[in-house]
């Protein structure tokens, strides 16, 4: 049998199916299979046909079906890349429903299917047999009602996947069970998790304490409540943590602070409180600190003028007060963007003061100033 990829979005119209020896298709036609192609990969040089320069109808390339009365491209048919490793029909305008066939393609390591236009999936079961699936991306994948419950999709997906891209994909909101989702620790290898986007609401992140090899969590903009778990600890690997609008409370844990590798963190918009951790200062590789729109209050840690690489400090939006002063930047030379706007806080600095940083971006508005803030 072999592999069918309903086209709809595509219109080829002019590439007319009645055989005739002239060239039917139109420039337009001709440009989005070989853009297709590309993102395939081909050993064999099975799809030698789809070529720009092949002069011939459309319809007669290898693996393409054309609807006989309209002439319409309707069907690629890849089965005879059973083989295939690698399949990237990312952003290629693909509409419709997903089709299950995708599953005979046993030995795919990586399928990309994210940022189709009105592209489909009605549930994941043809994934269980991708047992060498290592990257998956259903990015703006419309689930159906059926999928709205992530216990089946983390059943049914493989526990090889290394990278798992599933932004904006539910358009309800859903109700995390204070079960759990039981699966969820099957995915031992889980390196990147991209959830963001999709309405999830309740309490997730503690049920994901085992996946122990993630280096990118990001669940921004879903409706996440709680508060961030001790369990944090346990991503020893993390470098890049999104939680940016969610509903979270409580205090920012100590423990982030003993998260060596983060590089990205990013916890703005939520409804934190109590004071900055003196922690976050042991974490040197950190680039972007994030922390506007909650409640913390404060001031401040001394120790984060010692963050050497950060570029983005954003605090804005918080309840911290006390003068920050010039000490609390020395080691600040690469930063680019300091907001502190919508805080108490100034800056109290002597009028030799020099700024370590190269700032392009400081944002300040209603912030106060010390007498003699340079300018
Ligand atoms: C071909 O297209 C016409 C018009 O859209 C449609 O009615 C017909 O069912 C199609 N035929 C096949 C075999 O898909
Ligand atoms: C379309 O036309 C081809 C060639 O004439 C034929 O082999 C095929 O069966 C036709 N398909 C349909 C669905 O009518
Ligand atoms: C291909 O997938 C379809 C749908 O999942 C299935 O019915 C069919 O048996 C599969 N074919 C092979 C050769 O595995
Ligand atoms: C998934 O969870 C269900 C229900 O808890 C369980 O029956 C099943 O064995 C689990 N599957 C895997 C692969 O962990
Ligand atoms: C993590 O794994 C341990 C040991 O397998 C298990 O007892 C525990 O329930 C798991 N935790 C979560 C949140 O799944
Ligand atoms: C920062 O790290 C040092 C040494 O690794 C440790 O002694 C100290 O307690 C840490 N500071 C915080 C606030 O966690
Ligand atoms: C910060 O806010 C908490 C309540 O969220 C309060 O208990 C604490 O006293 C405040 N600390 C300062 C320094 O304002
Ligand atoms: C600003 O700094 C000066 C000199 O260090 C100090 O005397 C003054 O009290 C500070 N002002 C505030 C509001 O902290």
């Amino acid at each position: 049998m072999l592999l069918s990829i309903t086209i709809t979005s595509f219109s080829f119209t002019s590439c007319k199916a009645e055989y005739s020896s002239y060239m039917t298709c139109n420039v337009k036609e001709k440009q989005a299979l070989p853009r297709i192609k590309k993102k395939l990969v081909d050993p064999t040089n099975w799809l030698s046909s789809w070529s720009v320069s092949n002069q011939q109808d459309c319809c007669k390339w290898v693996g393409i079906r054309c609807n006989n009365s309209t002439g319409q491209v309707t069907q690629l048919l890849l089965g005879s890349l059973r083989s295939l490793t690698h399949l990237n029909l990312n952003d290629a305008g693909f509409s419709g429903l997903i089709p299950h066939q995708l599953g005979n393609l046993s030995n795919l390591h990586y399928l990309n299917l994210g940022n189709n236009w009105d592209l489909q999936a009605d549930n994941l079961h043809w994934t269980s047999n991708l047992l060498s699936l290592e990257y998956l991306e259903l990015n703006q994948v419309y689930f159906h009602s059926e999928l709205n419950n992530w216990l089946q999709v983390f059943s049914t997906l493989p526990s090889s996947i290394k990278e798992l891209h599933l932004r904006g994909c539910t358009t309800q909101s859903m109700v995390v069970p204070p079960q759990g989702y039981a699966n969820i620790s099957k995915f031992t290898t889980l390196r990147v998790f991209d959830l963001s986007e999709n309405q999830l609401n309740g309490e997730f992140m503690h049920m994901l304490s085992n996946l122990t090899s993630l280096e990118l969590l990001d669940l921004l903009r879903n409706s996440l409540q709680g508060e961030i778990p001790q369990t944090i600890l346990n991503f020893q690997n993390l470098r890049e943590l999104y939680l940016n609008g969610n509903e979270l409370i409580g205090q920012i844990p100590e423990s982030l602070g003993r998260l060596r590798k983060l590089e990205y963190l990013y916890l703005g918009d939520n409804s934190l409180t109590g004071l900055i951790p003196t922690s976050l200062g042991n974490l040197s590789s950190l680039r972007v600190l994030h922390l506007g729109e909650n409640k913390l209050n404060g001031t401040l840690p001394r120790s984060l003028g010692i963050l050497a690489n950060l570029l983005n400090l954003i605090v804005w939006h918080n309840l911290l007060e006390v003068p920050v002063v010039e000490a609390r930047f020395s080691k600040l030379s690469k930063l680019k963007i300091l907001d502190m706007s919508f805080t108490n806080m100034f800056f109290n600095v002597s009028s030799s003061w020099v700024p370590p940083f190269q700032l392009t971006h400081l944002f300040m508005d209603s912030c106060k100033m010390g007498p003699k803030f340079p300018l």
